[in-house]
């Protein structure tokens, strides 16, 4: 499905679905994915370019799954003429602030490799400090043992990957990073490790860990979205609900997420914040509702400035 494009116009909202000859403009890796299909088959790109246009902005992680696609065909065609496909790491690091789209991306790269063969299944598995660390000598090897089996054949993504490193020395999580460098020796090309995190304390806790940027060669930044791509995705997130945002409504969202974002700083959480205010909206719009048993269909979908409540 292309993205829809959303114009307001005298008060209204209108959705409308573009050609892909004008979604092609819009940016250029759809453009040259275009022009690609079009000479080869290529079905696994073009079915993860259709995920990826979904989400706003990103254009650096989309340039980059870009260029992962094209390495790994042409590292199919060489093969099949015989030549040497060049080993390649997949280990990535993550390095953004909540709710920019770590997550998301890494279930699509999961498809993909899949897609491209090189993983089984890629399924995704998330896990954070609590599921690795355990509370005994040999309690966190196990536990982290096991998570490893269970991304076997996709991708096993720790979020706040930092944390492990939070107690110094003596502390559980070192063993749980030690077992997981023995792990990437063990299955090597059995399954893909993304660590995800702040920036900062990414940052820190690979230069903490000499021996860990090297097994990570892909690092990927995600960046804060601006108060106009998250309006853009609040768009996107209502379209796919059926609902609709007035302009009044668009406007308190908007002014909102301005301040938010000024106050909040790095615990800003991005996109999630923007899920959140619109679930709840939605609810609050149900209980507006509530006692109009007659509501017309417009009014069932248009979510109204008043909807748009503080969350705690
Ligand atoms: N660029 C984007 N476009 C549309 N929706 C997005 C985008 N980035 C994130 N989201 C949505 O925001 C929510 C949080 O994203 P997620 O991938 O879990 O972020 P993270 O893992 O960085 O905390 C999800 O519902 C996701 O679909
Ligand atoms: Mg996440």
């Amino acid at each position: 499905m292309a993205r829809p494009v959303i114009r307001q116009h005298s008060g209204q909202i209108n959705v409308t679905f573009p050609l892909k000859t004008d979604l092609a403009t819009s940016y250029s890796i759809t453009q040259q994915s275009d022009t690609l299909t079009q000479q080869h088959k290529h079905t696994a790109l073009d079915r993860v370019m259709k995920q990826l246009d979904l989400l706003v902005g990103l254009n650096n992680v989309k340039d980059f799954v870009y260029e992962i696609y094209a390495w790994l065909y042409i590292t199919q065609c060489r093969k099949e003429q015989g030549l040497k496909g060049a080993h390649q790491t997949l280990h990535m690091i993550f390095k953004g602030n909540p709710g920019t789209g770590k997550t998301t991306v890494a279930r699509i790269l999961g498809k993909l490799f899949q897609e491209m063969n090189v993983l089984s299944k890629g399924h995704l598995v998330e896990v954070e400090r609590a599921d690795l660390v355990g509370e005994y000598i040999g309690h966190t090897a196990q536990k982290t043992r096991e998570l490893v089996k269970k991304a076997l054949g996709g991708i096993l993504f720790i979020d706040e990957a930092y944390s492990l490193a939070r107690g110094g020395t003596k502390d559980f999580g070192k063993e749980a990073i030690d077992c997981l460098v023995k792990a990437m020796e063990d299955h090597k090309d059995e399954f893909v490790l993304i660590l995800a995190g702040y920036p900062k304390e990414m940052e820190h806790f690979l230069s903490s860990n000499p021996g860990l940027p090297s097994r990570f060669p892909v690092q990927l930044e995600f960046s804060n979205y601006t108060v106009s791509e998250l309006l853009e995705i609040a768009e996107l997130m209502v379209f796919e609900r059926e609902y609709e945002l007035s302009v009044q409504a668009r406007n308190k969202l908007q002014h909102f997420l301005a301040a938010e974002m000024r106050n909040k700083h790095q615990n800003f959480s991005n996109a999630r914040l923007v899920r959140n205010l619109i679930e709840k909206a939605i609810r609050e719009h149900a209980v507006r509702l509530l006692y109009h048993p007659n509501s017309s269909k417009q009014e069932l979908m248009f979510l109204s400035a008043e909807d748009f409540v503080p969350l705690h």
